[in-house]
């Protein structure tokens, strides 16, 4: 059973091998996957992950079954449990695209699921799916994944894409990661426990100036309104909005990547620098997508 849970689980062949995969079938139709069906069951919002996600089956002749606010328009509504629904989507599709709000929801439903579960996103826990599209835009972009110099920048406490980057980097060699947030919002010891182990060099500041001119990769992210109770929460990270100038004074050939959406963190005036590699990723994600699901479904 193939499930994708978490970014731990890749080792870099495997990594290797994805990316191949994904330059091979790239953003074209094929019928590698003629008659399987896709369910994507989505307790979150999301315009990227499903669409992508949907487009990547449908460009390799799949299938798709789809809820969109499965809190409301599936059987959740009456109070069905996780892992009833996922034993019931067991019956209709051989794979479960799955994003929910709770942390470690993807574990809970592989632990029932005779059919491959790809986590989209679990609350503050992880998206690996989309860390791997992210390091896919970095080997495409810089050329490379090691000896990378990466700037995380924003709201790194509740950022789950964050995460599993920062999980997937610690595998390569000569990666150094600057994480610029202010204090109350600095990633979790669980990571920097990680990274320590794996011999990976971090700092932590809120230059956010000094740590765009020296990046290879600037990663920013929006602050996770949805992971808080309190209301100003955009006076947290208003000293960590990414300008053209600041765009302006990076290193030749650095790039600024960002999940995306984007709430005010990124503005658009940096939208034709040619360091904004931003809506590039978002078109790699089809790729990378198309390589999981030809992977788990082999
Ligand atoms: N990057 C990302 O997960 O975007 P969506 O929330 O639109 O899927």
């Amino acid at each position: 059973m193939r499930h994708i849970i978490e970014s731990q689980q890749f080792n870099r062949a495997l990594i290797e091998k994805l990316f191949a995969l994904a330059d091979q079938l790239g953003n074209g139709h094929g019928t590698e996957l003629r008659g399987k069906i896709m369910a994507s069951l989505f307790y979150e919002p999301s315009t990227r992950t499903r669409f992508s996600f949907e487009s990547a089956m449908m460009r390799l002749g799949g299938n798709v079954l789809t809820t969109e606010n499965a809190k409301e328009f599936s059987s959740a509504a009456k109070g069905e449990t996780l892992e009833d629904t996922i034993k019931t989507v067991n019956n209709y599709a051989d794979v479960i695209v799955l994003r929910h709000n709770e942390e470690g929801a993807s574990k809970r439903a592989a632990a029932v699921s005779e059919i491959p579960v790809i986590n989209a996103g679990d609350g503050p826990g992880q998206h690996p799916t989309q860390a791997l599209l992210d390091l896919y835009t970095i080997a495409k972009e810089l050329g490379r994944v090691d000896d990378v110099r990466i700037a995380f920048v924003g709201d790194l406490l509740h950022s789950r894409t964050v995460r599993s980057l920062a999980y997937l980097l610690g595998k390569f060699t000569g990666v150094h990661m600057t994480l610029v947030s202010p204090n109350e919002l600095r990633i979790k010891d669980d990571i920097k426990a990680y990274l320590k182990r794996h011999h990976v060099s971090f700092e932590e500041t809120e230059d956010l100036t000094g740590a765009m001119k020296t990046a290879n990769v600037v990663y920013q992210n929006r602050i996770q309104k949805e992971r808080f109770e309190g209301t100003k929460i955009f006076d947290l990270v208003k000293s960590f909005v990414i300008d053209r100038k600041l765009a302006d004074s990076m290193k030749k050939g650095a790039v600024i990547l960002n999940p995306l959406p984007r709430v005010g963190e990124l503005l658009p005036e940096v939208d034709d620098s040619p360091h904004a590699a931003y809506f590039k990723q978002m078109g790699y994600g089809v790729a990378i997508r198309k390589a999981l699901l030809a992977h788990v479904l082999s």
